[in-house]
């Protein structure tokens, strides 16, 4: 499995701070926003990975993250020359999946919860497995704001709506959806939403449609934070602090899961900390190099 990660956009819900700057590169607490979907494809094992990102920004991911060899990866990038929607993402990450299945991830959404990695791993190797698309349901109070997904009185999806009037539900579908290959050609027959955008819930509706669509909710014991707003980065930040602070191990630390997964070296870890000694960050990266793996 491949992965894609959605970091174009316009983060207009971030305005005035995203104007100048991607939102995929604020902090949420001590790291790049970014750093945390990419640090859960790491945790999965996946080792191909492709951002697509905008036109300005470019030069400043590969300032960030170069080719990912310094992280044992493989990293690629594919220009998204306008934000046209979060389906667009898999019509031009084409070439890069080939004939592979993908886990697509949106740059902006934070995960946490005990179990998150091994429900990701099921997911993955369900798709692996036996096809179609796999995505989570997590209850929000907003659910105007997101793709929500109804379910009948035996659990079985009803229905998926982006952006509803009237939800049916309060199960919206969050940032990190596994496909089978089929995901390219069904997101190159989405037409535009009322808002002009490649609406990622069509690809979702096109899977349901064919009873090739499964969605697990993540219950009370996950965090899941769209980080797009004022308000929700503020909280995501606070949550990662707060964690950290209290278990004294960090959250979405991509350097620490290349180390663990045996893909970097203690002594290209040491050379990573090296510039970033004067932060808690750089010291945790010291420490953990310290560490038997
Ligand atoms: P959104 O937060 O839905 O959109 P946005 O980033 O344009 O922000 P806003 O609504 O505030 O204007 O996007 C979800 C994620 O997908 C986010 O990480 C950005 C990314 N994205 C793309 O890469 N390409 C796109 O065309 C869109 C719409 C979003």
């Amino acid at each position: 499995m491949k992965a894609v990660i959605l970091a174009g956009g316009s983060g207009t819900r971030l305005y005035p701070v995203t104007i100048t700057v991607n939102k995929h590169f604020l902090p949420i607490y001590n790291k790049p926003m970014i750093y945390y979907p990419l640090s859960l494809v790491m945790l999965l094992g996946i080792k191909d990975v492709l951002f697509i990102v905008n036109p300005q920004d470019l030069e400043s991911f590969e300032k960030l993250f170069g080719n990912g060899s310094h992280l044992g990866i493989n990293i690629s990038y594919k220009i998204q020359e306008k934000p046209n929607g979060l389906a667009e993402g898999l019509i031009l990450a084409d070439e890069f999946i080939g004939d592979d299945n993908v886990c697509y991830m949106l740059g902006d959404n934070v995960f946490f919860g005990h179990d998150l990695v091994k429900i990701m791993k099921d997911a993955k190797n369900e798709i692996e497995s036996n096809g179609g698309a796999y995505v989570f349901g997590y209850y929000v109070k907003d659910p105007e704001r997101f793709g929500i997904v109804e379910f009948d009185e035996n659990g079985n999806v009803k229905s998926i709506e982006e952006k509803p009037e009237n939800p049916k539900s309060n199960y919206a579908v969050v940032g990190m959806y596994f496909y089978d290959n089929e995901a390219v050609k069904i997101a190159k027959q989405v037409k535009p939403s009322d808002r002009g955008e490649l609406e990622i819930t069509s690809v979702n509706e096109e899977y349901l449609k064919k009873g090739r669509l499964k969605v697990k909710l993540l219950g009370r014991g996950f965090a899941w934070f769209d980080a797009g707003t004022h308000d929700s980065f503020l909280e995501a930040g606070e949550f990662v602090a707060t964690i950290e602070k209290k278990t004294g191990l960090m959250i979405g630390c991509i350097e620490e899961i290349a180390f663990n997964n045996g893909w970097i070296s203690k002594d290209q870890l040491l050379k990573i900390a090296q510039p970033l000694r004067k932060t808690d960050y750089g010291k945790y990266l010291m420490e953990i190099a310290k560490q038997e793996r």
